[in-house]
C-alpha cells in the first residue's frame, strides 16, 4: 500500500472530476472490494485478489470491504465487519474497520450491512448511485440485488439517464480511466519492480529451454520465481512450441530441436502491478535460416514501435506503421506481393499478426479492460476497426506521458487461417500461397516489451532488457 495521502488525493481528484454533474444531483459513488472466491468449497478459496479500482482508490488489500463517496457532501465511508473470535482462531487478530478506514484516509467506518442500507436509502431518495462495471459474479449478484438492475446490465456501462442508473456509470468509468491511464511516479516504480521479476522469470525460462525438457517443468520453475518474489503471475502463462496459437495455455510437450518456444509471461508485484514480456527461443539454441528471417522482422517491428511511440502520436498510427513495415519485409521474402499501402489498407497484415500491437498495463495486465475495452483504449474521436488484427488493437489512443503500454508485434503462420483466406479470397491477390506452403509447421514468433511514454519519447520499463536480437539470443543460449 502507498502512503495514506496518495489515496486521499486520488479520491479528491475523482470527486472533483465528478463535480461536472450539478451539485445536489451528483449522488453517491460506490466501490465494491472483492470477497473470497471458493475454488470448490468454502474454506478452500482461490488466492485473494482485490478489485483493482478499489485497490487504486482505497489501498486496502483484503476481502469483504466496500466504500462510498457521497459526491454531494464529499463524505467518505469504508464498510466492513470487525472480526469475531471464530475469525481470530482461523485467521489471527485483525485490525478493526475504523483502523482500516484511517489507513485509507476515510473519515468514517461502518459495518457491512450499513453499506446495503446506504445504497438503498440513496435510491429511495432518488439519488444517483454511480458504480463501475463488475467482473466477479458475487459482486454482480450483490449489486443487482441491491439496485434492482439486471446482472447483465450491472456489467455494462451507459450514461446515467434522468438521474437514474440503469447500468454501470459512464461518468464514473470515464473519470476513473482518465486517472488510472496516467501512471503516477509511485506506480511506475512498482511497475519497474514487476518488470525486474519478469526479467528473472524469463531468464529462468530461457535457461530451461533445452531439448528434452518438458514445457510444464519450465512453466513451474518460471512461475516459482514470481511466487517467491511477488504476488504471482500477472496472467496465465503462455508457453508453447505452438506459438501460432496466441494464448496457448497447454504445456504438455517436450522441447524439440528445430522448433521454437514462445514464452509470454509476466509478474504481479506484491503491490499488484504487472509486467508482461514475450520472447521466442530456438529450441536447439540456434535459429534455422527460415526462423531467423522471420524473427528479425518481428524484432525490427518491436524496435520500430518503440522508436515511434511518443506523445502526440496515436498507438493506432504506430500499429499501422508496424503493419506496413511487416508487409514490406514479408514482401522481401516473397510471401506477399503488391502495393504496400494498399495491403495495409486491406488489412493483409492481419493474416500474419491477427492481434493488436499492444494494450495498457498497470494494476491489471490489460489495464482497466473490466471498465470497457473501448473506453480504455480509444479516444472519443476514434472508432474501432473491424479488420482482423487492427480490430483487436486494445490501445489506439493518442499517447501521453504516463501511459504504460505493451509493444508486442508478432508473426504467426496459422494453417487454418491461411486456408480460410485462400478459399475465401480475403487476401485480394496480395498473398503468395505457394510460398507460404514452406511455413506450414513454422509456428509463431512474438516479442514484447513494456514501455512508458515520457515527455519526449518512450522508455522500456524495468532496469534491464531481456536479450532480444537473434544473435544475442543464440550467443547467450550457447553459454547457458
Ligand atoms: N501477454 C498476454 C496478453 O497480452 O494477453
Amino acid at each position: 500500500m502507498f502512503s495514506t495521502d496518495v489515496y486521499v488525493r486520488r479520491r479528491r481528484t475523482l470527486t472533483e472530476k465528478m463535480s461536472s454533474i450539478p451539485q445536489g444531483k451528483r449522488g453517491i459513488a460506490i466501490f465494491l472490494g472483492n470477497v473470497e472466491a471458493p475454488q470448490n468449497y468454502r474454506g478452500n478459496d482461490y488466492k485473494f485478489r482485490q478489485e483493482s479500482s478499489f485497490l487504486y482508490y482505497w489501498g486496502l488489500d483484503e476481502p469483504g470491504l466496500a466504500a462510498i463517496i457521497d459526491l454531494d457532501s464529499g463524505e467518505e465511508t469504508l464498510y466492513g465487519d470487525n472480526v469475531d473470535i471464530d475469525d481470530i482462531i482461523w485467521m489471527g487478530p485483525q485490525p478493526d474497520i475504523m483502523s482500516k478506514a484511517e489507513k485509507s484516509g476515510a473519515a468514517n467506518a461502518a459495518p457491512s450491512k450499513e453499506f446495503d442500507a446506504a445504497v438503498i436509502k440513496a435510491q429511495t431518495q432518488g439519488r444517483t448511485v454511480h458504480f463501475l462495471p463488475v467482473s466477479r459474479y458475487y459482486n454482480t449478484l450483490k449489486l443487482s440485488t441491491l439496485t434492482g438492475i439486471s446482472p447483465e446490465n450491472v456489467r455494462r456501462t451507459r450514461p446515467v439517464a434522468q438521474g437514474k442508473a440503469s447500468s454501470a456509470s459512464e461518468e464514473l468509468v470515464k473519470a476513473v480511466i482518465s486517472m488510472r491511464l496516467i501512471k503516477e511516479d509511485c506506480e511506475i516504480e512498482e511497475i519497474d519492480k514487476a518488470c525486474e521479476i519478469g526479467y528473472l522469470m524469463h531468464t529462468e525460462a530461457r535457461r530451461g529451454c533445452k531439448p528434452g525438457a518438458r514445457e510444464q517443468d519450465i512453466v513451474g520453475r518460471m512461475e516459482g520465481v514470481t511466487i517467491s518474489k511477488g504476488w504471482g503471475v500477472s496472467f496465465t502463462t503462455i508457453l508453447s512450441q505452438n506459438g501460432e496459437t496466441l494464448h496457448n495455455h497447454s504445456h504438455h510437450q517436450i522441447i524439440t530441436p528445430g522448433r521454437m518456444l514462445l514464452v509470454d509471461a509476466g509478474a504481479e508485484s506484491n503491490t499488484h502491478y504487472a509486467s508482461d514480456f514475450t520472447r521466442t527461443y530456438p529450441c536447439s539454441g540456434r535459429f534455422t535460416a527460415q526462423q531467423k528471417e522471420i524473427y528479425d522482422i518481428v524484432e525490427s517491428c518491436n524496435e520500430l514501435a518503440f522508436q515511434l511511440a511518443r506523445p502526440g502520436v496515436t498507438y493506432r498510427q504506430v500499429h499501422l506503421a508496424v503493419a506496413r513495415h511487416m508487409l514490406e519485409s514479408l514482401g522481401g521474402l516473397g510471401l506477399v506481393r503488391g502495393d504496400v499501402d494498399e495491403m495495409v489498407a486491406e488489412g493483409i497484415a492481419g493474416l500474419f499478426m491477427p492481434h493488436g500491437l499492444g494494450h495498457n498495463m498497470g494494476i491489471d495486465v490489460h489495464d482497466m479492460e473490466d471498465l470497457g475495452e473501448d473506453y480504455v483504449g480509444y479516444d472519443e474521436d476514434q472508432k474501432r476497426a473491424s479488420q482482423l488484427g487492427l480490430g483487436s488493437l486494445r490501445m489506439a489512443r493518442k499517447l501521453c506521458p504516463g501511459h504504460v503500454i505493451t509493444d508486442e508485434p508478432g508473426i504467426y503462420f496459422v494453417p487454418a487461417l491461411i486456408s480460410k483466406w485462400k478459399s475465401e479470397g480475403t487476401d485480394k491477390g496480395f498473398v503468395n500461397y505457394q510460398a507460404l506452403e514452406a511455413y506450414g509447421d513454422f509456428g509463431g514468433i512474438r516479442l514484447e516489451d513494456d514501455i512508458l511514454i515520457t515527455p519526449d519519447g518512450a522508455r522500456r520499463l524495468g532496469t534491464r532488457r531481456l536479450p532480444i536480437k537473434s544473435s544475442e539470443i543464440e550467443d547467450i543460449m550457447s553459454r547457458e
